[in-house]
């Protein structure tokens, strides 16, 4: 029911010769991927460029945040009508970066994930929780909080259309990550609340990621879960070699999809 997907978040990296090498790289790598879906989300800057470069190939287009309004006087920011027309499939939201560098509220991001729907942009809705949180026994409550602050409102059949990703804090960038198990049991937990919202099927067909500090070498036993339905790459996705390989690793086995 549930293929898995593999979305490189290159963040602030990649100005536009390195942007087109490394897409380029990663398109000949996965011509044909199978039994995984693959997004690239380049910055705002080089999403044309990428975009040039992925055309005719499975790989899809994403950004990694965007505004909630179509257009108006919003100085440096982009609406998701603009990323719709560079051909991006999907937005990353309410990732921790912006969370906590751009101090953006569940609030904002709530209005992002409705408006990137409205304009047929997958919502890839970042969860997670601090160490200090995971410390105090609070991950639960949490990434609880996100889950329904940033869903608030959407009609039951929505829900659907959107991918969730679970991104410990403390395992961005830092070459910690949360054991499988761990993941697994956020990631169930955060099913059961999409049971809540929409429906059990619903639920069932939603895709949550992992995010944080997935490599080649542990991307194999994240895909082994079964709650676990796919990553979120940073600093291995600026390397096209380690992201094909996290790629391939995560793709569910003889193509089947997850249930
Ligand atoms: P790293 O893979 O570099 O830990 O980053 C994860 C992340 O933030 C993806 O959105």
């Amino acid at each position: 029911m549930r293929t898995p997907m593999v979305v490189a978040n290159w963040k602030m990296h990649g100005r536009l010769a390195e942007a087109r090498e490394l897409a380029q790289a990663v398109r000949d790598g996965l011509k044909r991927p199978r039994g995984v879906e693959v997004a690239i989300c380049p910055p705002f800057t080089a999403l044309a460029a990428v975009a040039e470069v992925l055309a005719g190939s499975p790989l899809m287009l994403g950004a990694q945040n965007c505004h909630w309004e179509e257009s108006g006087a919003f100085t440096g920011e982009v609406s998701p009508a603009m990323l719709a027309e560079l051909g991006c499939r999907l937005v990353v939201l309410g990732h921790s970066e912006r969370r906590h560098i751009s101090r953006e509220t569940d609030e904002e991001i709530s209005r992002k994930v409705a408006a990137a729907l409205r304009h047929r942009l997958q919502p890839v809705l970042c969860v997670g929780e601090t160490a200090e949180e995971r410390r105090q026994g609070l991950t639960f409550t949490v990434v609880e909080g996100q889950l329904r602050a940033g869903l608030a409102g959407l009609p039951a059949e929505d829900l659907v259309r959107c991918t969730i990703a679970y991104e410990p804090v403390w395992a961005i960038g830092t070459g910690l990550t949360a054991t499988p198990s761990q993941a697994a049991e956020v990631h169930g937990y955060l099913r059961g609340l999409l049971s809540e919202l929409g429906s059990k099927e619903s639920a069932q067909a939603v895709r949550i990621l992992y995010g944080g500090s997935v490599k080649p070498d542990n991307a194999g036993l994240f895909s082994q879960e079964p709650e676990i339905d796919g990553a979120l790459v940073g600093g291995a996705s600026l390397q096209a070699a380690s992201f094909i390989t996290i790629a391939k690793k995560s793709a569910a086995k003889s193509g089947a999809s997850k249930e």
